[in-house]
């Protein structure tokens, strides 16, 4: 399985931070934001990796990051989107970049706590489809809300005002190659994206869409609350075990 990073977008909610550099640049407590969405994928023993970013300072994160040495990779792929065109939009432009596998996306603003490896073992052994990964918060109208019938989920919602559920669906997915397929019949929804919330609704409709609850805590870092929320977090708990490391693994 192959990782994409997603780390386009123009960060409106959080100016001035984001009038001169790009959102996941900023720190989360003692790292630059992006470092958490990274490690998460390589937690998971995924390796091979896309940074889609687009926006301020692009070439700040080749400067950043450069190969990945400090996640103990050995090479990092990078992509630009051009406008902010939404979440599914940052994702078509990893259609070569796949060729054909899976991948497990991560949005750049995301935090976690543990880790996914459960989530990426299960969704192996599941054939194909896709998985998304829930966590039950106090403001779900914030987020993709899913409504469950059962173990079914049976559509999600994009920032509902009367949220079915009180689970958001996480920044996490894992999606089969059909994905781009999906993406290029999509229309701009009324804040002008491709949203990913209708890529999932797709997989639902399929009858190929699967969901596990996230253990440990989670955050997004993309308003000045959750930002703060982030940083608060990590320094509390700590996130992801980050260790990083110092050398270019074998
Ligand atoms: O955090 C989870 C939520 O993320 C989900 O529950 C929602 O269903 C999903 O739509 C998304 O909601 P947001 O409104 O919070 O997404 P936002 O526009 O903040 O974008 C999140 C990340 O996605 C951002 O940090 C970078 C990436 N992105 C976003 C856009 C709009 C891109 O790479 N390109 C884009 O054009």
């Amino acid at each position: 399985m192959k990782g994409v990073v997603l780390a386009g977008g123009l960060g409106s909610r959080l100016r001035p931070l984001t009038a001169v550099t790009n959102k996941h640049l900023l720190p989360v407590y003692d790292k630059p934001m992006i470092y958490y969405p990274i490690q998460t994928l390589v937690n998971a023993g995924i390796k091979d990796i896309m940074i889609v970013t687009g926006g301020n300072s692009a070439g700040d994160f080749l400067k950043l990051l450069k190969n990945g040495r400090d996640f103990g990779l050995k090479h990092l792929n990078y992509t630009y989107q051009e406008g902010e065109g939404g979440i599914a939009a940052a994702l078509s432009l990893c259609e070569d970049f796949a060729d054909n596998e899976a991948v497990c996306i991560v949005l750049g603003d995301n935090v976690i706590e543990g880790n996914i490896c459960r989530a990426v073992r299960a969704y192996g052994e599941q054939g194909g489809g896709a998985k998304i990964l829930l966590k039950k918060v106090p403001d779900p109208q914030r987020f993709g809300v899913p409504e469950l019938r059962g173990e079914r989920v049976v559509r999600v919602e994009e920032k509902p005002d009367q949220p079915k559920s009180d689970y958001a669906v996480i920044g996490i997915y894992m999606y089969d190659s059909n994905v781009f397929e999906i993406i290029k019949t999509l229309k701009p929804s009324g804040r002008g994206e491709l949203e990913i919330t209708d890529v999932n609704n797709s997989y639902i409709e399929r009858g190929a869409m699967t969901w596990d609850v996230l253990d440990g805590w989670w955050t997004d870092a993309g308003t000045f609350e959750s930002l703060l929320r982030a940083s608060n977090l990590v320094a509390e708990t700590g996130a992801n075990k980050m260790e990083l490391k110092g050398a270019v693994s074998s």
